[in-house]
């Protein structure tokens, strides 16, 4: 059993620089946890106190049921892949692969079949006589995952392994982590900055900010419910549509009044957001719960907002209006075959039962 678990673990760096703060998290044996967050959160920090390279400044790590604080990274049965993959110049990828397991003196035949076996699943066999220098870096990213299957640890540690890619090949690869996931049936902890990898790899997220777990969840819930205003930013693509204003009242009826436009509140909705009544909020939509007027056969009309359309970007599969209500930009996704004429002013409907509230002050959600 490979759980991994965190309990109140700090790192504070000298100069006072507190990396991670107080951070509890526990990690499935088989789970695909991904952290994520945005450059400086402490995600590369986590894992390296997880793999022992490292320090703990306070508080304990579990790996099993053994703590681990004072295990050597060695000795903690932990396979890390690092963002330069950090393969060897002058060995070939079979020794590379196998680098870790001469070391530990395991038989020789017993070394020859792991790494055959990790080069057939990764699909590399034919890459084992080259050197680094003569493979792509897509080929190099699987030697350096290689050299982590051979030791069959109970754990993998991956931080930000597809970041040096390019586009096409960090989806193609992305595919291939999680596929390798499922085969090899191992708990997994996978650090990125990068919030699709995170969305569409993780059994849960932990979204970090400042060194703390600011959420943690299933990623479809974290999207759905974002617990405060920078979660709800930093996943998802575009980021979600934020602007100011009042809740008001109107013959009985709650409204978000921004000032320009005015949008009538869900009765749901209504009970947790009465002790902000004439109160500035910020309120969130994302992009693809706004749409044109045009395309909606029966739009509520206290749902419908006048915009500018300043600028219309076809993405292929759809397009993204950039809106203005005179007072806040926003983004709205919409069918791919929607052509609005720039610099003109056009109806769209939000669909209210989908926005998000948010305290002013706090940041945290309303509802
Ligand atoms: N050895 C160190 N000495 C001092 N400060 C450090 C050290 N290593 C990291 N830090 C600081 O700790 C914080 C967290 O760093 P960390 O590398 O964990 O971030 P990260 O989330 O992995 O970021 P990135 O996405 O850029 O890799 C940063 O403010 C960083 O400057
Ligand atoms: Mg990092």
């Amino acid at each position: 059993m490979a759980q991994v678990s965190l309990r109140n673990v700090c790192k504070t760096f000298p100069g006072n620089v507190n990396a991670v703060n107080k951070v509890n998290l526990g990690i499935e044996n088989k789970e695909f946890m991904v952290l994520v967050g945005p450059s400086g959160c402490g995600k590369s920090t986590t894992l390296r106190m997880i793999a022992g390279l490292e320090d703990i400044s306070s508080g304990d790590i579990f790996i099993g049921d053994k703590r681990v604080n004072e295990v050597p990274a060695k000795d903690r049965d932990i396979a890390m892949v690092f963002q330069n993959y950090a393969l060897y110049p002058h060995m070939t990828v079979e020794e590379n692969m196998s680098f870790g397991l001469r070391l530990r003196h395991l038989p020789k035949h017993e070394i020859r079949q792991r790494v055959n076996e990790a080069a057939e699943i990764l699909g590399i066999k034919r890459l084992l006589n080259r050197k680094p220098r003569e493979l792509s870096g897509g080929e190099r990213q699987r030697v350096a995952v290689g050299r982590a299957i051979v030791r069959k640890p109970m754990v993998f540690l991956f931080d930000e392994p597809l970041s040096n890619l390019d586009a096409k090949m960090r989806v193609q690869m992305r595919t291939e982590i999680h596929k390798l996931h499922i085969r090899l049936q191992t708990t997994i902890i996978y650090v990125t900055h990068d919030q699709v990898e995170a969305m569409t790899m993780g059994d849960r997220i932990a979204v970090m900010k400042d060194g703390v777990i600011s959420q943690l969840g299933d990623p479809i819930d974290v999207y759905d419910h974002p617990k405060n205003k920078f979660v709800a930013s930093f996943i998802g693509s575009p980021p979600m549509n934020f602007m100011v204003g009042k809740i008001i009242k109107k013959e009985g009826k709650l409204y978000f009044d921004e000032g320009k436009i005015c949008v009538k509140l869900v009765e749901d909705m209504h009970k947790k957001i009465a002790n902000y009544l004439d109160r500035e909020v910020i309120f969130g939509i994302r992009s693809e719960d706004i749409y044109d007027k045009l395309f909606v056969s029966q739009a509520p009309p206290e749902n419908i907002v006048r915009v500018n359309c300043e600028v219309f970007e076809p993405m292929g599969s759809e397009v993204y209006l950039y809106l203005n209500t005179g007072k806040h930009t926003f983004i709205a996704r919409v069918s791919a075959h929607d052509r609005p004429k720039v610099n003109q002013e056009m109806d769209v409907v939000f669909d209210m039962s989908k926005v998000h509230f948010f305290d002013k002050n706090t940041e945290e959600t309303i509802c």
